[in-house]
């Protein structure tokens, strides 16, 4: 059995597929948006101007492609709301864009001052579920983050000669944070967002000394040629960005960057301890003895699951020692062994005989404060190069971990694996068991003991997405004639009663992205259903279902996406219709009669 027998909550009626430029939630609720980009965060912003951006006013404003939200309740009525900037789309965001080299360097500056992050109040309406942003008064906490805000290095690695540049020969003091997707939060009330693709901000690769182009290009660096097509080019504003002047600035991003949203003078901080890879989220949760574990995905093909164990223990209301937490411990990678035979995991997808992918597993310790357990690496090139060392102790190579978050009823951890279209039939294994995985899978493991800091693991997939009529998938045992389809799973979150709730990025089934609740115990185990259906050209980020389970904060990332979209010819005139550009937006929705988020 996999938890409890009963039923789930879960009661509300699924919305179809969607196509539509338009936000879709279930009969009986409603939507609507919190902040979009071009808002103002900082209270002497000037209001959103298409035609007439400039960085001054974007560096006070709500950032582009918002990502990975996070909700801080101050009573039951006020709240702090962190969202993510993940990138920007140059072409939907300025007339005439083409590429970096010919852009305004104004353009390049709105660019650099749309990444990031950005803290915001919110008050509640009336005594709903719905929230909206705080737009009089002090509001002394909302904050933008921006490629210029001054952050710290700490941990095993600062210091390092690998993070030390020309501007900064301490290693230890950086400016911005890149590419920033999904995150988590502390026990003691801080952010921990995630730099992913920061690979793709930096020109000169052709010019870097040869020893280091190996580990650029295990970190996808161009290393052929000088300018990469695409590049933002930042480096036109900043030679920092050009890695043949400066080689090791890379270096000082890729990082979990802990943001105490609560004190808007607070210094960000890079936590090298938990390495350095495309990282994707940081769920944090107490092991059985009290020590902090933090999850983290690699989000590219072939990359691995991570997890992060403190040396010492969290001891509530202790801020001063736990905000050290993150400095020392332990960081792992996941190795995965299927337990049916090797013959019967095709790369169809066809369950093998015993009825399910599953297996065990175990975390292989990689580096610990000073200590390195990779032959041949010191423990600051195992965390500045972390790829790279899990390369050497055979962890296994998995379809794009994203979002990773632990079930607070089973105990549980599941992990978002969106696709992996590279995958050849005689690459499957029984935890990535299809070729030319398009369609992703969610993946289940249970720690031993039920202790996060456990070394061995059971692991299952109870989701193997994709159209429920296509044979090749697998709703954890659930009838396939009752189920929503899904296809891309990115971001997970958990509602108080355990159900997994997920939101997907590049729907290959023909339809929008969406959010997805599925119960992941009792009966209804597999019984997936569609929430929300997103405007064209979106992914769904977040989600966030609040604690008091009446309201649930969806990013919708990147409408009008698509390719040969421009401000004069959007694919998506969402959220302001009309002829509008489109503008990447947070959403709250909620149960017009209050009840709880799925009822
Ligand atoms: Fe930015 Fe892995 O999605
Ligand atoms: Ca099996
Ligand atoms: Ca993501
Ligand atoms: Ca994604």
């Amino acid at each position: 059995s996999k938890g409890g027998r009963g039923r789930s909550r879960l009661t509300f009626t699924a919305v179809p597929p969607g196509t539509d430029d338009r936000v879709t939630v279930p009969e009986g609720y409603d939507s609507a948006v919190v902040v979009r980009w071009g808002d103002p965060v900082l209270p002497d912003a000037p209001a959103f101007d298409f035609d007439n951006q400039t960085a001054e006013a974007q560096a006070k404003q709500f950032g582009y492609n918002c990502d990975f939200v996070a909700f801080f309740p101050m009573g039951a009525d006020r709240a702090l709301l962190w969202v993510n900037h993940e990138y920007t789309d140059e072409s939907l965001m300025f007339r005439g864009y083409v590429d970096g080299d010919s852009a305004d360097e104004e353009q390049i500056r709105i660019a650099m001052a749309a990444h990031g992050g950005s803290v915001v109040e919110l008050e509640r309406v009336g005594r709903s579920g719905r929230w909206k942003l705080v737009t009089r008064g002090r509001r002394r906490y909302n904050r933008r983050i921006t490629v210029h805000t001054r952050m710290r290095l700490t941990g095993p690695a600062a210091g390092s000669d690998l993070l030390k540049t020309a501007d900064d020969p301490t290693g230890t003091r950086v400016y911005g944070m890149l590419n920033n997707c999904a995150g988590g939060t502390t026990p003691w009330g801080t952010v921990l967002t995630a730099e992913e693709n920061w690979n793709q901000y930096f020109v000169g690769g052709d010019g870097v000394p040869e020893k280091q182009k190996e580990a650029l290009a295990r970190y996808g660096v161009d290393t052929s040629t000088s300018v990469p097509d695409g590049n933002r080019r930042f480096d036109r504003i900043e030679e920092r960005f050009d890695l043949s002047r400066h080689p090791n600035e890379i270096n000082r991003f890729g990082w979990i960057v802990e943001i105490d949203p609560f004190d808007p003078d607070s210094t960000p901080i890079k936590r090298t301890a938990l390495g350095r890879f495309a990282h994707e989220a940081a769920t944090t949760t107490l092991a059985k003895d009290g020590r902090l574990v933090a999850y983290m995905g690699d989000d590219s093909r072939y990359e691995y699951i991570y997890k992060f164990v403190s040396k010492d223990r969290y001891i509530p209301g202790h801020d001063r020692h736990n905000r050290r937490l993150l400095d020392e411990g332990t960081l792992y990678v996941a190795r995965f062994s299927g337990n049916s035979p090797k013959k019967e995991i095709d790369g169809s997808g066809k369950l093998p005989s015993d009825g399910e992918f599953d297996g065990t597993g175990e975390w292989i310790p990689l580096v610990s404060g000073d200590r390195s357990f990779v032959p041949g690496m010191s423990a600051a090139e195992v965390l500045v190069y972390t790829r790279l060392a899990a390369d050497k102790v055979g962890a296994t190579k998995m379809d794009r971990p994203e979002d990773v978050e632990r079930n607070p009823v089973n105990g549980r951890v599941y992990v978002a694996l969106t696709n992996n279209s590279n995958r050849t039939p005689a690459e499957a294994d029984e935890a990535n068991p299809r070729a030319n995985n398009r369609h992703g899978h969610i993946l289940e493991i249970a720690e031993r003991r039920g202790d996060a800091a456990a070394t061995r693991f059971d692991w299952s997939l109870p989701l193997v997405c994709g159209d429920p009529k296509d044979p090749n998938t697998y709703f954890a045992g659930f009838d396939k004639s009752k189920v929503s389809p899904i296809s891309c799973p990115d971001n997970i979150a958990f509602d108080p009663e355990g159900n997994l709730w997920i939101s997907t990025d590049g729907n290959a089934l023909s339809a929008n992205d969406g959010l997805f609740a599925m119960p992941v115990s009792g009966r209804d185990r597999g019984h997936l259903r569609q929430f929300l259906s997103a405007p064209v050209g979106a992914e769904v980020c977040g989600p966030l279902i609040t604690e008091d389970g009446r309201s649930v904060f969806v990013a919708i990332q990147h409408p009008g996406e698509s390719d040969g979209a421009t401000p004069d010819n959007p694919a998506s005139h969402w959220p302001d219709g009309g002829k509008a550009q489109p503008r990447p937006a947070v959403v709250v929705a909620w149960h017009k009669h209050g009840k709880k988020i799925g009822s």
